[in-house]
């Protein structure tokens, strides 16, 4: 029977650019040798997420982000306090189990966080990438950074955005954007390759220390909520993991919190 210590060997084995000892992709909560049956996956194990999965008879939730607003979801903290407590009672009573898969799904290639994100845009078109592998060029038809920012916006939609907020001048010309993997966005690396317009989430994207500097150095910067750059990987790994284990059940949530724009 597959467990999910079984699913975290499998996927780590193939990840030479994680460490084992030290990823934070681990169990979070449960028993990593419990055999599964029904698998969820998920961007953000938000309350309304975990309730989902335990209502639709879940026996492990695969979850991108931390459990407990903490990346390393150290022992403590809000764990045992508020939301945070609210969470831990309901894994405990469910005997649901809580992977992480952060550090592997990142940088996975093809269907992982980054080159999903690309094809969720409709961006085919990969010039080059970063020296890291962070970070991807594309070519588009050249067009005004606000007629490819209008592009943006309708593509991220479905993914959970209703609006996409744009720093630059709207009439400049672009043709090379660029993307990255959830905070760790396209930065000076890829304006130094040619880029000429960011497309960047908040948790990565300060106002002083990043975007206002980006608009000097002439470039478009199309800023996205985190959620949005990452949930096509998610979605992906779903497809992934009926392919390995076509007798497991495999499901994904999406009722995390959702930004929302008034004007
Ligand atoms: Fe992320």
């Amino acid at each position: 029977m597959t467990t999910a210590n079984i699913i975290r060997d499998h996927v780590l084995n193939k990840c030479s650019w994680v460490d084992k000892e030290t990823t934070v992709d681990s169990i979070k909560i449960g028993d990593g040798d419990k055999p599964l049956k029904k698998v969820g996956v998920c961007w953000y194990c938000s309350i309304k997420t975990i309730k989902s999965a335990i209502d639709a008879e879940c026996d492990l939730l695969i979850t991108h982000e931390p459990t407990w607003w903490d990346h390393f979801d150290s022992p403590g903290g809000w764990r045992d306090k508020g939301p945070g407590l609210k969470k831990t009672k309901l894994l405990e009573k469910s005997g649901m189990v809580v992977l992480r898969l952060h550090d592997s799904w990142d940088r996975w290639p093809k269907i992982g966080i980054r080159d999903s994100f690309a094809k969720a845009l409709g961006l085919n078109n990969f010039v080059l990438e970063s020296d890291d592998h962070w970070n991807a060029m594309y070519e588009v038809p050249e067009q005004t950074l606000k007629n490819f920012a209008g592009y943006v916006a309708e593509k991220v939609k479905p993914l959970g955005d209703d609006a996409v907020q744009v720093i630059g001048n709207p009439n400049m010309k672009i043709r090379y954007p660029s993307i990255g993997i959830g905070c760790g966005g396209p930065k000076d690396n890829m304006i130094e390759k040619g880029s000429d317009v960011l497309i960047m989430c908040f948790d990565g994207a300060s106002y002083w220390r990043d975007r206002d500097r980006f608009a000097e150095q002439g470039v478009g910067v199309i800023t996205l909520e985190h959620g949005t750059t990452e949930v096509s990987g998610m979605e992906a790994m779903t497809g992934y993991l009926k392919e390995a284990w076509p007798e497991l059940e495999v499901q994904y949530f999406d009722n995390h919190w959702k930004a929302w724009h008034a004007n």
